[in-house]
């Protein structure tokens, strides 16, 4: 089994260096190449996502991905910033369905901004479709404004759009994952305004007929903003659109308090898949020693089990970090008095300690 190695940049290479650690202590041959991405990519190739990278990541079966920017790229044009280097791999990669679980660990209880008994228990998994929407849709640009009261401006404009096919291969994998949870799937759109989701809606209703197990309910994105932080465990698998997916996901995060905690996977139609954190780069603190590499770890494991066939390991990973929470270790972000700081490294060996 080969994996794809992609620090990239920030916090990247911390990161993935202890999720690397984890992986040659399970006992399995794996075959582990690395490359450079995102702003390393363009620092070493002159792109974020080099070609030797894209071959690479093509040829794994699975890709293990650590987070791409830095204040440095910023200033760069849009097509070499290191955010291209993700999009471009889930695009030629064919990752649409991005699973971002948002999971309230019992002893992070505490972690949550929001009262306790809201989040409790929380364990709800996000679906956003990741190939499509507004996100890669054309035409887009700056351009003159054809009409209405700032005609002859500039003007940018992007476009929405989901084909037929796109969305029921993305409401499929949601339902099936509704299958496997609490029957429950909520389908997030913005019908009341845009043809896109009216049409999104529609055809999830269509692909509800396969599933009559799964109880499906329709909400607006705005209300469901609303929702995840007035009663987020009501929700049991939420599936949505890239850009809302983007958003919802994000705050679904910030539920458990701890964003340095959730992995997430990128899957195409055979289950290959990119995993990653659900965090970014956080160039101010790379290099220090400190960021969370649980998330990361936890990234490995979901690795294991969807595209590497590898489901007992993964538990064997993500009790071993269950483990290291209840002895007390915490990095930075998820500490709190009577607990014990450790740095990256530390967190990483801990993990390591408690598979072997
Ligand atoms: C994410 C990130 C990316 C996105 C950026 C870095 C392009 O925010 O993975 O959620 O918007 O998809
Ligand atoms: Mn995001």
């Amino acid at each position: 089994m080969k994996i794809a190695i992609l620090p990239g940049d920030g916090i990247g290479p911390e990161i993935v260096a202890q999720a690397v650690k984890v992986l040659n202590v399970l006992g399995e041959k794996f075959e582990l190449e690395s490359a450079p991405v995102g702003g390393a990519g363009y620092a070493a190739h002159g792109h974020p996502l080099p070609e030797g990278t894209l071959a690479l990541a093509k040829a794994a079966d699975a890709v293990l991905f650590g987070a791409v920017g830095d204040y440095q790229y910023d200033t760069l044009e849009r097509a070499l910033r290191p955010e291209q280097a993700i999009l471009g791999l889930r695009k030629q990669l064919g990752l649409f369905a991005n699973l971002r679980p948002a999971i309230l660990y019992p002893d992070l209880a505490n972690a949550s901004t929001l009262k306790p008994e809201v989040v409790s228990g929380l364990d709800i998994l996000i679906i956003r479709e990741l190939t499509g929407d507004i996100y890669f849709g054309q035409p887009r640009g700056v351009r003159e404004c054809p009409d209405g009261a700032f005609k002859g401006q500039r003007e940018g404009y992007d476009t929405m759009r989901y084909a037929e096919g796109e969305i029921r291969r993305i409401a499929h994998v949601a339902f099936q994952a509704a299958q496997k949870r609490g029957k429950r799937l909520t389908s997030v759109d913005k019908a009341n305004v845009l043809e896109t989701f009216q049409f999104w809606k529609d055809i999830v209703t269509d692909v509800h007929k396969e599933y009559p197990d799964v109880a499906l309910e329709h909400m607006y994105v705005d209300n469901a903003a609303m929702q995840l932080v007035r009663a987020p465990k009501k929700f049991d698998v939420i599936v949505t659109g890239n850009m809302f997916g983007d958003i919802l996901s994000d705050q679904a995060a910030m539920l458990t308090g701890s964003i340095g905690m959730l992995p997430s996977a990128s899957l195409d139609a055979n289950n290959k898949g990119l995993y990653e954190p659900s965090h970014g780069s956080a160039p101010d603190i790379a290099g220090k020693g400190i960021a969370n590499p649980l998330a990361t770890i936890l990234s490995a494991a979901m690795m294991l089990r969807y595209s590497l066939n590898k489901a007992e390991q993964a538990d064997r990973i993500e009790n071993a970090v269950k483990h290291v929470l209840s002895q007390g270790l915490r990095t930075a972000d998820i500490y709190e008095a009577g607990t014990t700081k450790v740095g990256t490294e530390e967190m990483g060996n801990a993990v390591v300690k408690a598979l072997v």
